[in-house]
């Protein structure tokens, strides 16, 4: 028999996609990103609309998942759905949840639920939101609600998607509401999403105590322009720390690293209260030291010329696919958290709207991945963002993530070449050089270079 090289991952990896409740529903009209996208605040003039109509329709989504024989799929629960109005919660609405992740459990797909996905209710939002610290209460009272009311469905939760983000776009950047450009907000901003999923994970332990808990952070590499000047290098140092570590730093051990020290009160008894650490990785950007931009800590981020790119947005944070990113990303966390939990791929995906690199790039990071876990990092799932191309927030429907295309005015579902090449792999639970052969063979040395293990194939 034929014998193959082939990346096999760990017994019971799960693998699926990752989505969100205002980028797939549909309908959402209690939140701060309906009222902004009511004031014309997307690039594009688009709203969000009728999304993927999840609301109504999200089970045909999952049978394109089981289809691609995917064993988890992650979604968000929408806050504003469940509680509309301060302290009144709306049945109707953990019933349909309860609905999708019963789905979801008889296709045998492990749910894995994000309780807040960067969406507040408009009740919240009016209070000052993440803000203003005597708002955490509301959102820790929210979680237990919920998973009180759906924990026979699901175990396995993330309290925040990417506090980092919420808190770097919302209130530096200002591309995301509340449009802020106050950096001293965003700090305070992220303490508060910080205290509030430590408080969140105390009062969600006994509510149910099998349950796992998590929370995602968005990690980004910087690296020098010139690596060969120290004021490119210090200028790129600071962007990491500030965007990857200081929050990383802050959920392992409640301090703020300095200066935040200095201006930031810690938190109390944040350690250990992660199961799991989900990693959301996307890209890297290089930075050069300008000492005209303060505002931007002295970095001006650009992409490298030459780069594999995802598709040019029209303002799009996605530049280059750097697949070693992911390794060395995971390789800095498991350092940084004294390897003290499990890791799990949250989001990772690439706006490609023809395909034409996407199908490589899955293959590309997953090698990567392999290799981490083959020097000892525990990475126990990898979720691709995302099934169906969906409302990409500021963005509006100009950027393409999905494995399956979505005709917007039809609604109609069209899986991309790299649907049935991660279906493939799920199915095999590895990277098998027939997979590559079929979808990208230009990398098949670089993919099985290292840590390949040469197995007999097994027929199709
Ligand atoms: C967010 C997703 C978003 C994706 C692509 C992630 O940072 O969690 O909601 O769609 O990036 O932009």
């Amino acid at each position: 028999m034929a014998k193959q090289r082939i990346l096999r991952f760990p017994e019971g990896f799960l693998w699926g996609t990752a989505s969100s409740s205002h980028q797939c529903e549909g309908g959402n009209t209690n939140n701060q990103w309906y009222r902004w996208e009511q004031q014309g605040r997307i690039l594009t003039g688009e709203s969000s609309g009728f999304a993927n109509n999840w609301w109504v329709a999200a089970e045909r989504d999952f049978e394109l998942a089981e289809q691609m024989e995917n064993n988890a799929l992650r979604l968000s629960l929408e806050w504003s759905r469940i509680e509309p109005a301060e302290g009144h919660w709306d049945s109707a609405a953990i019933d349909r949840y309860r609905a999708m992740l019963s789905d979801l459990r008889r296709r045998y797909m492990t749910p894995v639920v994000t309780l807040h996905h960067f969406t507040d209710p408009l009740w919240f939002t009016d209070r000052g939101g993440f803000a203003n610290e005597a708002n955490i209460s509301y959102f820790v009272r929210y979680a237990v609600y919920a998973v009180q009311a759906l924990k026979d469905l699901c175990d396995f939760w993330i309290t925040f998607n990417e506090p980092n983000v919420y808190a770097t776009l919302g209130y530096v950047i200002g591309s995301y509401p509340p449009g802020e450009q106050n950096m001293m907000s965003a700090f305070q901003v992220t303490r508060n999403m910080v205290q509030a999923h430590v408080e969140a994970f105390y009062a969600l332990r006994p509510t149910q105590p099998g349950g796992q808990i998590g929370c995602c952070l968005n990690y980004r590499l910087f690296d020098p322009a010139n690596y060969l000047s120290p004021l490119d290098r210090s200028a790129a140092g600071l962007q990491e720390t500030f965007y990857n570590w200081a929050t990383l730093e802050a959920m392992e051990t409640g301090r703020f690293i300095f200066p935040l020290n200095m201006m930031l009160e810690p938190i109390e008894h944040a350690a250990g209260t992660r199961d799991f650490h989900g990693v959301n990785y996307y890209t890297r950007e290089m930075v050069r030291f300008d000492p005209s931009i303060p505002n931007e800590l002295f970095g001006r981020r650009f992409v490298r010329s030459g780069a594999i790119r995802n598709d040019p947005g029209l303002d799009n944070y996605f530049g280059e696919i750097y697949p070693e990113g992911i390794y060395r990303i995971l390789k800095t966390v498991y350092r940084r958290t004294r390897g003290n939990k499990p890791f799990y791929i949250t989001e990772n995906g690439f706006s490609d709207a023809e395909d034409n690199r996407r199908p490589r790039a899955i293959l590309e990071h997953l090698a990567m991945i392999h290799r981490a876990i083959s020097e000892g990092i525990p990475v126990r799932g990898y979720l691709h963002w995302t099934l169906v191309d969906n409302f990409e927030w500021n963005e509006g429907w100009s950027v393409r993530f999905g494995l399956v295309e979505l005709d917007l005015l039809t609604q109609r579902r069209i899986p991309r070449s790299s649907a049935s090449m991660f279906g493939e792999i799920c199915r095999a639970n590895a990277i098998t050089e027939a997979i590559v052969e079929r979808y990208a063979p230009e990398v098949a040395e670089a993919i099985f270079g290292t840590g390949a293990v040469i197995e007999r194939q097994v027929p199709a």
